[in-house]
């Protein structure tokens, strides 16, 4: 790291600033204000400091003068130099104390391979691709103004709607487009519903095995999760009862429990919904993936049963692609 430049070199007559410019930035002006700006932030220009006139910066930088009045300009506006009257420019006397160390060094986010079959990887029909762009396409450039700024908080009632007739015709969810909420896929969806239903050491069952992510989102809002294990038919719900019969949610994967596979039995479903009712709690019902079958169509959902304890959460996440981050909740009309 360089040293701070109170201690500048002198190379002939000028200054030489210990910054070096980022070249894949567009605009000269811009790279100087970039590199400059940085070198203040981060102290190694000192507060103070006087800063070489222009011609001689442009000569060190190799830049055109005219950059460097750009970006010196630009400096002055952001409140990081003081321009003395006939004296030059100073880097400003007051501000912020630098930055211990610098924060991107330290992290290390490793994002593993995907390969084929790998979780989370979906088949994506290049054709279905094509036409989602074009419509994409299609309707942002036909917008109207009401689209365009924040709108209802719930999501675009066109969408809210395809999802309604959808879910009445395939999963036996019967919904107004009202109670919809569209999010960004189903972690956000969870995070809203204990945010807004439960509070921190509230004892939630979680399906044991179960999904990884949904257990992370759950532990991360403080709620204590209570194990249930899964068998043939799904969570067993006496096991549930036994552990903590007056837990105030329930989270499942009743159409295809993950990571086992199996789908809940008519008579499990019964037995959780008659739960819920008894204690008051709400079911989370996380139906990720139940447009996939071997044979037959799935089971009718636990919202479509029990509408009144179940926050149904939906996801395009398998029948599109992941990266969309777009699912929607069905809430009973009272959580709305
Ligand atoms: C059990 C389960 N729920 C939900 C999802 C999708 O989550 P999201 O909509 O947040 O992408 C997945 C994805 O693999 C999953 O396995």
């Amino acid at each position: 790291m360089p040293n701070r430049a109170t201690t500048l070199r002198r190379r002939d007559d000028v200054l030489a600033l210990p910054i070096r410019l980022d070249r894949a930035i567009r605009s000269q002006s811009q790279q100087v204000h970039s590199a400059l700006r940085a070198g203040i932030i981060d102290g190694l220009l000192a507060p103070g400091l006087r800063l070489p006139s222009t011609r001689a910066l442009a000569e060190q930088l190799g830049v055109r003068r005219n950059a460097i009045v750009a970006a010196y300009e630009a400096l002055l506006s952001d409140g990081l130099v003081e321009a003395r009257h006939g004296a030059g420019t100073y880097v400003a006397a007051e501000l912020p104390a630098p930055p211990a160390a610098a924060p991107m060094a330290e992290l290390d986010i490793r994002i593993p391979p995907r390969r084929p079959f790998a979780l989370g990887v979906t088949l994506v029909d290049p054709v279905l691709l094509k036409r989602l762009a074009a419509a994409s396409r299609r309707r942002i450039a036909q917008a109207v103004p009401d689209e365009l700024g924040y709108g209802d908080p719930r999501g675009s009632l066109h969408l809210r709607t395809q999802v309604a007739h959808y879910l009445a015709a395939n999963r036996g969810v019967r919904c107004d487009p009202s109670c919809i909420l569209i999010v960004s896929g189903t972690q956000h969806g969870l995070r809203l519903c204990i945010d807004a239903l439960l509070a921190p050491g509230d004892a939630v069952w979680f399906e044991d095995p179960g999904y990884f992510a949904s257990r992370h989102t759950l532990r991360a809002t403080g709620v204590t999760l209570v194990p249930v294990p899964v068998d043939g038919e799904g969570i067993v719900v006496t096991a549930g009862e036994k552990a903590d019969a007056a837990a105030k949610a329930a989270y499942v994967t009743p159409s295809h429990q993950f990571p086992t596979g199996v789908a809940m039995s008519m008579a499990r479903r019964i037995a959780l919904l008659d739960w819920a009712r008894r204690a008051g709690a709400y079911i989370f019902e996380d139906d990720y993936d139940s447009e996939y079958r071997f044979a037959g169509p799935p089971l009718t959902a636990l919202a479509g049963i029990g509408a009144e304890r179940v926050i149904y959460l939906g996801t395009f996440a398998k029948t599109l692609f992941a990266g969309l981050r777009l699912g929607y909740l069905v809430v009973p009309p009272a959580l709305v």
